[in-house]
Order: C-alpha cells, then sequence, then structure tokens
C-alpha cells in the first residue's frame, strides 16, 4: 500500500532528497497518510516525516532544509499499525545512537511478539507501528555482524508477513539495502546511479531499464552495483527488463486528474491489449503466454479472481468467456477464494486479474490455486509484478501506468484482455465459436474507435454530474452484461464521491431493493442492446417503467436508435452500437465520466479518495 523508494547517486552530484521526492510524487497514488525522507549525511541520518500529503512534507523540508547527500530512502504511507501521525510516518530509526533509518510496506504479523521481547531487553519505541520493530532489530544485527545486508538477512528471517524493506546506515554513505517478500520491490539501473522503487514509476524519470527482485531476497545497491542474495545467504541474479513507458506517461498532461486523464486514454488502453494478438491468418495466437495449448484445451473450469474493479471486469467477461467456450466460468473474489475450501483441480484454470500485480488478496488466491494443482494465468497491467509472476503465464494489457486511485483504463483494457483469453480458448477447443472468433475479433477492433467518439459525447453527463453534486444516494441497474457495469458504476461514485451508490441486477429489483426507490432518487439503467437475446431489453424496459410509476428520476443509457427508453427516461444517454457481449466498454464510460464529475464539483481530491491506497498489498 506504501510507496517506497531508495537511491545512491556519485559523489559529484548530491542530489539525493530531489531524486527520492521526486519518485515520492509519482508513488503518492500508492499511500498519502504521511511521508518522510532519510538522508545519509556527515555520518549521521538526516530525516524529516509528517503526517498528511508529500506536500507537508516538501514544506517542512522547505522550512527545514536537509544537507546534500549521494544517499537515502523515502516513503509515502498507507496506515497500518498505528494512526497517520507524525511519529507513525517512516522512515524509523534504530539503535541508541540513531544510526539505522528503515522504511517498509506491508505488515509485520510478528511484530507483538517481537516488540514484547525488544521492550524486555530496555529498547524503547517511540511509534505504535510494527516497522519499528524492525527498525530496533536491524540495528541491533547490524552491531552484531558489522555488515548491513548480512543484518537485513538475520531480520529478515525473524519476520512473519508481508514487507518490503530499506534501510540505510549513518555509517555507510552509498549504500541502500532492500528486502522483499510477498510485497513488490523493483530496481532501476542509471548510469553511475542506482534506484529502488515499489513500482517503476519510482525511477521513469531517470532510468528506463529495470531489474526484478525476487521473493525473499535481498538487494544491496551503490551507485555502480546492485548485488542480490536469498534470506539464505545464497547469491542470485535479478532478471532485467525495459520499462516500455515513459515518465510523460505518468504525468497529468494539462487534465484537471489523472482520472479524467485515463477516462480519456481508454481508446489507446483498449486497442493496445488487443493489438498483435492476432496473426495474417486472422487466427488468436497467445505464444507469450508460454502455456502448452493442449492443456489449455483440457481445462474443463474456468474461475476468475480479483478484486474490486478487476472483480466486475471478471463478472463481466464470465458472460462472454462462457458464451464462447461453454467451459463454466465462476468469478469469485480473491479474498474469499481461499476461506470457501474451493474445489479446483489441474483441469481448473485460474485467471486472475490485477492492474497493479501486487494486491495481497488475489496473490494469495493465486499462490492457493497453484497448490491445488490449477493452471494459472494473470490478467494484469504491470510487468514484472508479483501475481503474473507467480502464475503459470501471463496476459499482459496495455493499459500504461494507471495513477488514479479509481481505476478506469485498467478496468476496460482488463475486459479486452478476457476477451482475448475466451475467444483463444474458443479457438483452441474448435467448432463453431472458433469460426466466430475471429469474427468477434475483428469487431472487437472497431471498439475502440467507437469509445472515442463516445467520448467526445460525453457534456450533457458532465452537466447532470454537477447538477447532482449534493445527491445523497445513488442507484444502478443493468441485467446480463449490464449488471457488473452497474456494480462498477456505483464503486466509482462510491470511491471518488462519497456518496451511497448500490448497483443491482434490474430483474432482482422486485425481491427487495425496490422499495428504496421514492420520488426523486436518481437511477441509472444500463440497457441491453435490443438485438440481447430472450428479448431482455423489453425486460429492462418494464424495470425502467416500474421505478419511473415510483417517482424515480431515470438516467438511461441505452444504444444509438433505441427509442423505446425515450417515454421512460428523465434522461437518455446513448453510446454507440455493438454487439451486446461487448456492450460494456461503452456502457461503463459515461459511468465513469459521471463520477469524476461529480467528484470534482464537491471539490474532492478525485486521484486520491480518503482511506484509499491504489495498490492493496496487505490482506
Ligand atoms: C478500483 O477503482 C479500486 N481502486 C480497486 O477496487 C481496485 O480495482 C482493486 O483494489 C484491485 O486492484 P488491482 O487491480 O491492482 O488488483
Amino acid at each position: 500500500m506504501c510507496g517506497i523508494v531508495g537511491y545512491v547517486g556519485p559523489d559529484s552530484n548530491q542530489r539525493a532528497l530531489d531524486v527520492i521526492v521526486e519518485g515520492l510524487s509519482r508513488l503518492e497514488y500508492r499511500g498519502y497518510d504521511s511521508a518522510g525522507v532519510a538522508l545519509v549525511a556527515d555520518g549521521e541520518i538526516a530525516w524529516r516525516k509528517k503526517a498528511g500529503k508529500l506536500a507537508n512534507l516538501r514544506s517542512d523540508i522547505e522550512a527545514h532544509p536537509m544537507p546534500p547527500s549521494t544517499t537515502g530512502i523515502g516513503h509515502t504511507r498507507w496506515a497500518t499499525h498505528g494512526g497517520p501521525t507524525d511519529q507513525n510516518a517512516h522512515p524509523h530509526l534504530g539503535g541508541e545512537d540513531d544510526k539505522v533509518a528503515l522504511i517498509h510496506n506491508g505488515i509485520v504479523e510478528n511484530f507483538h511478539v517481537l516488540k514484547t521481547e525488544l521492550l524486555a531487553e530496555g529498547v524503547t519505541f517511540r511509534s505504535e507501528t510494527d516497522t519499528e520493530v524492525a527498525a530496533q532489530l536491524l540495528a541491533r544485527a547490524y552491531g552484531e555482524t558489522g555488515d548491513l545486508t548480512e543484518a537485513m538477512r538475520v531480520v529478515c528471517n525473524r519476520l512473519e508477513g508481508a514487507f518490503t524493506l530499506l534501510a540505510v546506515h549513518a555509517d555507510l554513505p552509498g549504500t541502500v539495502v532492500a528486502a522483499r517478500r510477498n510485497s513488490p520491490l523493483v530496481i532501476g539501473l542509471g548510469d553511475g546511479e542506482n534506484f529502488l522503487g515499489s513500482d517503476v514509476a519510482a525511477f521513469i524519470g531517470h532510468t528506463k531499464s529495470a531489474m526484478e527482485v525476487d521473493q525473499d531476497q535481498i538487494v544491496t545497491i551503490t551507485k555502480d552495483s546492485v548485488d542480490v542474495v536469498g534470506f539464505d545467504g545464497t547469491p542470485a541474479e535479478g532478471k532485467r527488463f525495459e520499462v516500455t513507458w515513459d515518465a510523460a506517461q505518468a504525468e497529468k498532461g494539462g487534465h484537471s486528474s489523472f482520472m479524467v486523464k485515463e477516462i480519456l486514454e481508454q481508446p489507446a488502453a483498449i486497442n493496445d491489449t488487443l493489438l498483435g494478438r492476432t496473426n495474417e491468418a486472422g487466427e488468436l495466437v497467445l505464444d507469450e503466454m508460454r502455456i502448452d495449448p493442449a492443456r489449455l484445451a483440457a481445462i474443463d473450469e474456468i474461475v476468475i479472481v480479483a478484486c474490486g474493479t478487476a472483480f466486475y471486469s471478471g463478472l463481466t467477461a464470465k458472460y462472454a468467456i462462457e458464451h464462447w467456450t461453454r467451459i463454466p466460468c465462476a468469478v469469485e473474489l480473491a479474498h474469499e477464494f481461499r476461506y470457501c475450501d474451493p474445489v479446483v483441480d489441474e483441469r481448473t484454470l485460474v485467471v486472475s486479474i490485477s492492474q497493479s500485480g501486487e494486491t495481497m488478496d488475489t496473490l494469495m488466491a493465486v499462490k492457493h490455486a497453484r497448490e491445488l494443482g490449477a493452471l494459472t494465468i494473470s490478467i494484469c497491467n504491470t510487468h514484472g509484478a508479483t501475481i503474473p509472476r507467480e502464475s503459470d503465464a501471463a496476459l499482459y494489457t496495455h493499459a500504461g501506468p494507471e495513477i488514479a486511485v479509481a481505476s478506469t483504463k485498467a478496468f476496460t483494457a482488463q475486459i479486452a484482455a478476457c476477451y482475448v483469453l475466451g475467444l483463444y480458448l474458443a479457438q483452441l477447443r474448435g467448432g463453431s465459436q472458433a469460426e466466430a472468433a475471429q469474427q468477434v475479433m475483428r469487431e472487437l477492433h472497431e471498439v475502440p474507435a467507437k469509445v472515442d467518439t463516445l467520448l467526445g459525447s460525453m457534456d450533457r453527463v458532465r452537466e447532470i454530474a454537477r447538477f447532482m453534486a449534493d445527491t445523497r444516494s445513488v442507484l444502478f441497474l443493468g441485467r446480463h452484461v449490464g449488471y457488473p457495469i452497474a456494480l462498477e458504476g456505483a464503486l466509482k461514485l462510491k470511491e471518488i464521491a462519497y456518496i451511497h451508490a448500490e448497483g443491482f441486477a434490474a430483474g432482482e429489483l422486485k425481491h427487495g431493493p425496490i422499495a428504496l426507490i421514492e420520488p426523486g432518487q436518481p437511477v441509472f439503467i444500463v440497457v441491453p442492446s435490443p438485438s440481447t437475446p430472450h428479448n431482455l431489453h423489453d425486460k429492462v424496459v418494464s424495470n425502467i417503467q416500474e421505478i419511473r410509476a415510483r417517482g424515480a428520476r431515470t438516467l438511461v443509457i441505452a444504444e444509438e436508435g433505441d427509442e423505446s427508453v425515450v417515454p421512460f427516461a428523465d434522461e437518455v444517454i446513448r453510446v454507440p452500437a455493438t454487439s451486446p457481449l461487448l456492450a460494456p466498454l461503452l456502457t461503463i464510460v459515461p459511468l465513469q465520466v459521471f463520477a469524476a464529475e461529480l467528484a470534482a464539483a464537491k471539490g474532492l481530491d478525485v486521484d486520491q479518495p480518503r482511506n484509499l491506497a491504489k495498490s492493496v498489498t496487505v490482506e
């Protein structure tokens, strides 16, 4: 949940503070309860830390300048143990002489036992965090070993839980030591300087050359070396990769928020996710997955595991996957999956969906599925993240960096990736759906242009949102693929506009939720295309009439040319026509725009909503 930066640069260029604060500004989306930095300077640790957003830390540093330095660490926090106060902010210092500074992402689960032990030995603590225990243990281990890497190894072998740790020692200018277990860490390789970060955004302004760090490994960086060892002391090699996006993509680029920018980037995100998935004959090719096609063809069940918006993308894709493959597809919340004694085996394909690739609940679900013998595929937007690396194969979405906490372009890219996977499975299984797969792929390629057109017609949606800034409750209805879109529309509004919002399957209305309808209650209805089988469209139109008769204010999302909704709609929001299974890539757009505009109209921070963090790396 937290953002972590480490840096070592050349003696000629004592700019550690600037590099670290810049990195933190790019990682702030990961957590923004407090922020802090520690520098090694003149045989001491210089540190500043402040509750609140990074701006508070910047002001503090301006008021109390820090010394020039080549070496340092920085942290932006999402509080777990101990509230978001100055004291609980990272870094935490260790040792009687405060010569060790340490930052942490994750949770040290056995911190209580360790703290009791340290307290008994006379150590005093200045915070309520689990992290300070690791700082004190590290100072002690350094005292015994005289080697920061070895000391980190000793400490890691005592910690339980999930952690990325970064540490510096006052006597070691030019060295940062890091460790990871079940929490993200990546190395940035510069020319005469090296970096550490929770993700590549930490150093993208300086280098695109990066290296993955495996589970249970310790990394020691200097300005011109990177050494990796396992927690057992075995030397290891990191895997290099090039970052495929640049710093400009992680900037707002003149937009009012990252969320607004990312909504507008959806045509490119979907398009790039579809690119290169077919050969000249129009057949789907997913060579990058490196899974034996025979094994894939033999699966008899699909289980999608994910959380939040990624879960809704899975729920959306389920309809298409089952239709195209005729394989049963269950969609499970990742945090429930492990605990429901799931029935999966080697013929089950478990597909995890995660933008960050670091969501702890999803990671644990994948690990559990592998233990049970399932084949695992990760749909992920972040190269080198933990979940794809812990899976049998990865299918990357190419949405580019998603910075706003509220997921938008990752959502549509995830749906597109699920469609590609579903069509590929259909092709492997042969039969009539295999032939249809090529036609669907052609249609999918037309969707980005339609999303683009749709984005150009959102003025009225923005107006409605501004008009509704004081609204206290909004309901969302949908059916078939419109149902998960209703759920996702409600989630967007909850998380960034702090408005009570609920999504329902329209058919469920009469089984209870219709009691919520009173005069003036705004209700968005995602209407299926009139071409949806089983007269579903007409059934939803009836649902609109039922709630309108009870006074609801109906905001209807309907396909171009669908005139049957007009008499029952207070507002009609048009989306371009497409085949019913692909429609979610369009119908979600007005709901994203609505939430972003309404949150902005309320004067809220659209990108960094309260209590949330982009990447949920604790269970
Ligand atoms: C979406 O707007 C949320 N911020 C959240 O639900 C998110 O989708 C969820 O936490 C999963 O994240 P992931 O895709 O990185 O795994």
